[in-house]
């Protein structure tokens, strides 16, 4: 697993230790499929399954950990199982708040506010500003998140910008329209877990993956432990990331 000889300077860079992991938590209601029982029961063991991962995130010394929680389709789902999403939410909130704070845990939230009730704005905010100072783990919640969605929003604020005269078009790049995105100051994502055997992103994070690394685990999000997290973060150790580089064993000669 060893990388000492790959020169950073070339561009080749494999590591064991992703600094941002971002996860797809899905198959929860196929979990409660499986036995019997109500999807809203997959979610709230799926919620036991976040309450794990984060304690394993910080105990593997990750720094940031992006979780996928309500994509902007997830709206297409029957009423109730959105009111039972965001019970969870609240729910969670509520009550791990406190100990995520005691953690050190820093907690961010990306995705759209608008249009949100105002009692998810209030907890999603009193989340943000309780633990603003907390360094140990920056747990991303994408919520009500959409990567194409946030891009627009970008392109939209460039836009206004030229169009008051405040903005060169020509100086619109790749590096100008990141800084608009939800979260610009969080590194990309080094490694994306997806739960449950789909292989898609679904639109999360469409930009900030242009070089993550993708692993996709079969196991359901209410089954995924810190044995897995580990095992996903093994797999990402034996990637080697190029960057459009070259690989390191045909490196500096
Ligand atoms: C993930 O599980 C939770 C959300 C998408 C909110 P799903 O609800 O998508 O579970 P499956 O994919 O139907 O099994
Ligand atoms: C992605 O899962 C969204 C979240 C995990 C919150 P979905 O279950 O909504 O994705 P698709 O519909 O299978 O692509
Ligand atoms: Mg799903």
């Amino acid at each position: 697993m060893s990388n000492a000889a790959a020169p950073a300077s070339q561009g080749a860079d494999r590591t064991d230790s992703p600094l941002h992991v971002a996860v797809i938590m899905d198959g929860n209601g196929r979990w409660a499929a499986a036995r019997g029982l109500p999807r809203a029961e997959g979610h709230r063991r799926g919620v036991e399954a976040l309450r794990r991962v984060v304690r394993a995130a910080h105990e593997l010394g990750i720094l940031y950990l992006t979780i996928f929680s309500f994509s902007s389709e997830n709206w297409s789902r029957p009423a109730t199982e959105i009111g039972d999403l965001f019970g969870l939410l609240r729910r969670f909130i509520r009550n791990d708040l406190a100990t995520l704070h005691r953690d050190g845990v820093r907690v961010r939230v990306i995705g759209e506010r608008q249009g949100l009730e105002s009692d998810i704005c209030a907890l999603l905010s009193e989340a943000e500003e309780l633990t603003r100072d907390n360094t140990r783990l920056n747990l991303v919640v994408a919520f009500n998140y959409g990567s194409r969605q946030e891009i627009a929003n970008a392109a939209q604020r460039l836009a206004r910008e030229v169009a008051e005269g405040r903005r060169d078009p020509a100086s619109i790049d790749a590096d100008a329209l990141g800084q608009y995105l939800d979260a610009p100051d969080i590194p990309d994502p080094d490694l994306i877990i997806r739960t449950s055997g789909e292989q898609r992103l679904s639109n999360f994070l469409m930009w900030q993956a242009a070089y993550s690394e993708l692993v996709f685990v079969p196991v359901h999000w209410p089954d995924f432990d810190k044995a897995a997290l580990e095992s996903a973060i093994a797999e990402y150790g034996r990637r080697e990331r190029r960057f459009g580089g070259l690989a390191a064993a045909k490196t500096g000669s």
